[in-house]
């Protein structure tokens, strides 16, 4: 039957052409020209009224057939056109170096303060700590530094403003702690000799920052309170310390000095040596036999026991030992000074 001959030879032209469209551009010009309402399909399936009548039923048969090849191929065509192409090249080139993660570290001070605690927990201090925001009874009355004491200057000092004290400054007897002294007290209150502690921590004085002096700085106190206590064992004490964290040559010096709560007093001062190979004495911290004044406030009788203290600025420790020129290097948080330590 020729007509249904030329349904053939539609659907073997449509074929060939579908096998040649390579672009979503030419597949879909191919898909109006067969299969779109005024495409060749639809004009073959049409011309079903004028096929007689004994023959339509082999013509639509084969009219049918032909457009659901065409419209499977279609569909199929379609599906692997849309794909990206295959990537042939590799993704990564695996020979070039890596790249190390950054990871953070502690900083050099927490470091430290870590290393401290360690070389007094050998000695056989315990590591005790106190809070920052304290009261005037801590920070002086129980330390024998009496209210016309200067460093009780409202000026020389970080109080705090509270409801509890109508927000009046200068009234105020709540304070940022303007020296780990503080602890000695609390430690006192708490326990009955023998006591052997350090605390270190966070002070802060409004003080003029220069490369020696900062607002907020850290400090490490001593405390030995027992029977018999004599200021041998804090002259020992201190300078084994300086040995262990500065090294075995480090030149350390005793002056005498004043403190309210300690009697007699010493300054400990630690030779710093410059890179341009200048030397200065700069003092690490304060040192004595605590006063008797001070026993007597936190009830441990003055004429059994004796002791002795020290507070140590952890900056300044830290400065001499990594030959930090300025103290405020180490709050600026410039991690191209931080990754050194
Ligand atoms: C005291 O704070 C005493 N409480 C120390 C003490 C404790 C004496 C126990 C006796 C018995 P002083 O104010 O000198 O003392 O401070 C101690 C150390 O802290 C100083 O020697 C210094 O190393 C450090 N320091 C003081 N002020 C600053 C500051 N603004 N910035 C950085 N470090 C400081």
């Amino acid at each position: 039957m020729p007509e249904v001959d030329n349904i053939q030879a539609l659907q073997d032209d449509a074929e060939a052409k579908l096998a040649s469209a390579e672009s979503p551009d030419t597949l879909e010009a191919w898909r109006i020209a067969f299969l779109g309402t005024k495409g060749t399909v639809k004009a073959a399936m049409g011309k079903i009224k004028e096929i007689p009548r004994e023959l339509k039923g082999a013509y639509g048969k084969a009219a049918n057939q032909m457009k659901a090849a065409l419209t499977q191929a279609y569909e199929a065509k379609k599906a692997t056109l849309g794909r990206p192409a295959q990537v042939s090249a590799p993704i990564e080139d695996v020979t070039l170096p890596g790249e190390t993660p950054r990871i953070g570290h502690a900083h050099i001070l927490t470091q430290t303060i870590h290393e401290l605690c360690d070389i007094f927990g050998r000695m056989g201090f315990e590591v005790v700590y106190g809070p920052e925001v304290e009261d005037e009874q801590h920070n002086f009355i129980d330390l024998n530094i009496p209210a016309s004491h200067p460093a009780r200057d409202p000026l020389d000092n970080f109080y705090i403003a509270t409801a509890q004290a109508g927000c009046d400054l200068g009234d105020s007897k709540t304070m940022l702690r303007s020296q780990t002294s503080t602890v000695q007290i609390r430690t006192m209150e708490d326990r009955e000799p023998p006591i052997r502690v350090v605390a270190p921590g966070r002070v802060y004085r409004p003080d003029t920052v220069d490369a020696t002096h900062s607002f907020m700085f850290h400090q490490i106190e001593g405390l030995y309170v027992a029977e018999g206590v004599t200021m041998v064992d804090l002259r020992t004490c201190v300078d084994q310390f300086c040995k262990a964290y500065f090294g075995h040559d480090v030149e350390t010096r005793f002056r005498p000095s004043f403190f309210p709560f300690t009697e007699p007093s010493a300054e400990v001062d630690v030779l710093f040596h410059y890179p341009d190979g200048s030397t200065r004495w700069i003092e690490l911290g304060g040192c004595g036999m605590v006063d008797p004044n001070v026993l007597t406030a936190v009830n441990i009788d003055p004429e059994k026991y004796t002791g002795w203290a020290f507070g140590l600025g952890i900056e300044r420790m830290v400065m001499r030992k990594h030959a930090i020129p300025d103290i405020r290097m180490l709050f600026e948080s410039d991690v191209r000074f931080l990754q050194q330590f």
